[in-house]
């Protein structure tokens, strides 16, 4: 079975999050969200998302993961959307690693809530573009 692992700055929380997941079943460990922490998870990690703010505008130059720990196995997923490339997705991409942005989480859960709200498909290429129309309107950096 996989594992979930959670690391935050506040490890308090993530042990909140995880004792609540471990109650739906799920195999899950926390801590906190510290180097040593990093480098004895990273290695063998496939999936590691990004759900904190740091690199955030204006924090751009920011990231939760020293560049060092990323590599070509990993999928890397930063759901923060202002800028659309952070500093980690850009570490991660350089590190040959599979990149996924901040716009596909906001354009999916806008996708499911029209989805159950209308009983329609959403129209994802249309929602795309008006997302990415609006972000470019917010001066977000694209
Ligand atoms: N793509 C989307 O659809 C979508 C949807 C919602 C939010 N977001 C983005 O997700 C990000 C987080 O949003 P949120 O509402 O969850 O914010 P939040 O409630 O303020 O939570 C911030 C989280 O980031 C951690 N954090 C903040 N600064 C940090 C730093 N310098 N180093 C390490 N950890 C740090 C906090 O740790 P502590 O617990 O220790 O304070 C906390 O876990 C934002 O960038 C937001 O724009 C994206």
């Amino acid at each position: 079975m996989e594992e979930l692992v959670i690391l935050n700055r506040t490890a308090e929380k993530a042990k909140n999050l995880a004792e609540t997941l471990k109650g739906l079943g799920a195999k899950v460990k926390a801590g906190t969200l510290s180097l040593d922490n990093l480098d004895e998870e990273l290695p063998t990690t496939n999936i590691l998302v990004n759900a904190t703010s740091a690199g955030m505008y204006p924090n751009i130059e920011n990231s939760p993961v020293p560049s060092g720990l990323l590599h070509s196995d990993l999928c890397v997923m930063d759901i923060i959307y202002k800028p659309l490339e952070t500093k980690l997705l850009k570490d991660a991409k350089s590190a040959g690693a599979k990149v996924v942005s901040g716009l596909e989480m906001l354009l999916y859960q806008g996708a499911v809530a029209f989805e159950i709200w209308t009983n329609y498909p959403a129209p994802l290429e249309i929602m795309r573009k008006a997302t990415l129309n609006e972000l470019e309107k917010q001066g977000v950096y694209l």
